[in-house]
């Protein structure tokens, strides 16, 4: 897979502020996508687009049917096909590459890909049912086990394989964090010390609630093109190298290892092999931290450390935003927040920002190709796409 004739870069890109609480989902994608087409230096008429992906689970059930058309509808772009993604957390990550393909097949010369999701207007016990269904519902969902749950689970197998303490999660979410306090479009824009991290109440033991990503509103847009006609637009074209996606069993219970994410890994060698690459060509990475220790596993199953050495990634500062291999300048899911649909998408902002030199305060040093690993639910889904500098 993954040889096809043309190449895929990014000319443009948006979002809404994270936890935009008084935004309904029709505002939040409607100043995402007018974000992503101001971005375009040169400007585009939206009539221009061929192809429109909607990432989006629909959380709360506020459109369950049709609703990539109210992305038409509220983007300008009425009359263009529109087509919705939903893999859960991974949906914005699937939808890029089905973008990334539309162009590689020379189908479309200009896709906009948007992620939506608004979350925090729900009650709790709702809020539980609508994540909850992203999992397992035959067995785990009724043993009462929340997506904390199941990876507090996998962080307490990980800890206890290579005889770890829990500080290794919380030093992951004090660099985070620290990121997002450097981020106006987080959720939290706080610092957190490793004592407070510790201390705070538990979630899901070894999960306390700093171990968390939360529930939060927001979207984001890309505007990609043929990479042949990217100049047209902009002196800075972002290029798309490679994509790759995998899958495995839905229930955890099902897989032969708690602490390894197959899906993540299949992800990762397509798009390298894509790419013509490998993890040491890459100078940043935007990961999938939906709770701390999914940032560790995250980077020993994409090859940037080998089993149970990522906490030292960590600790050594490595992945610090002036480390060699920043993780998450953004704050990462941790601390920018988890819209679900919209995650995807915005990692693929991050990167598109930092690799153009714009991501102000928490702009990483010498940032030439990135990589963005989107996962679903825990692991039966995984997107991982790369990109470089024009
Ligand atoms: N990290 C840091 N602080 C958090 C937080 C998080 N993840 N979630 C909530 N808070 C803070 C709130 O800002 C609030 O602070 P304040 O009192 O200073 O205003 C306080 O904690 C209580 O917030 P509340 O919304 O009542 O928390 P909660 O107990 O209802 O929810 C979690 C906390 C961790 C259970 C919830 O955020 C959660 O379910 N997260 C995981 C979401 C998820 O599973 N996503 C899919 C992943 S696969």
């Amino acid at each position: 897979m993954g040889e096809v004739g043309h190449r895929a870069a990014i000319v443009g890109a948006g979002h809404t502020r994270f936890g935009a609480l008084e935004a309904g989902p029709r505002a939040l994608l409607r100043s995402a996508v007018d974000a992503a087409f101001e971005r375009v230096d040169r400007g585009m008429d939206r009539g221009e687009v061929d192809e429109i992906f909607l990432a989006t689970l629909g959380f709360g059930g506020w459109q369950i049917g049709n609703a990539s058309a109210i992305l038409a509808e509220e983007g300008g772009m009425v009359g263009a096909p529109t087509t919705r993604v939903e893999n859960a957390c991974a949906s914005g990550g699937f939808a890029v590459r089905a973008a990334v393909r539309a162009l590689e097949s020379g189908a479309a010369d200009v896709v906009l890909v948007a992620g939506l999701e608004k979350m925090t207007d729900l009650a709790s016990p709702r809020r539980r049912y609508w994540l909850g269904v992203s999992g397992d519902t035959e067995w785990e969902r009724q043993a009462g086990l929340t997506f904390a749950g199941v990876y507090g689970l996998i962080a307490s197998r990980y800890l206890a394989e290579h005889h770890l303490g829990p500080e290794v999660l919380a030093a992951v979410a004090v660099k985070n964090h620290a990121n997002g306090a450097l981020n106006p479009n987080a959720h939290f824009q706080k610092t957190v010390r490793l004592d407070e991290v510790l201390k705070a109440p538990r979630v899901a033991d070894p999960l306390g609630l700093y171990d968390c990503c939360p529930v939060s509103d927001g979207a984001s847009a890309l505007v990609l093109v043929r990479a042949d006609l990217a100049r047209r637009f902009t002196d800075s074209p972002v290029y798309v190298d490679g994509v790759g996606a995998g899958s495995d069993r839905l229930a955890v219970q099902e897989r032969p290892e708690l602490t390894r994410f197959a899906a993540t890994r299949r992800a990762a060698d397509e798009a390298f092999r894509s790419a013509g690459c490998g993890p040491g060509d890459v100078s940043l990475v935007e990961a999938h931290d939906c709770f701390t220790i999914a940032e560790l596993l995250a980077l020993e199953d994409l090859g940037f450390a080998a089993p149970g050495e990522a906490a030292r990634l960590t600790q050594d500062g490595v992945t610090h935003r002036d480390g060699r291999l920043p993780v998450n300048p953004d704050g990462g899911l941790k601390a920018k927040g988890h819209p679900i649909g919209a995650t995807g998408v915005s990692q693929v902002y991050e990167a598109f920002l930092q690799l153009r030199g714009e991501a102000d305060a928490r702009q990483v040093p010498h940032a030439t190709r990135a990589l963005t690993h989107n996962v679903g639910g825990a692991g039966a889904t995984a997107a991982v796409t790369i990109l470089s500098a024009g």
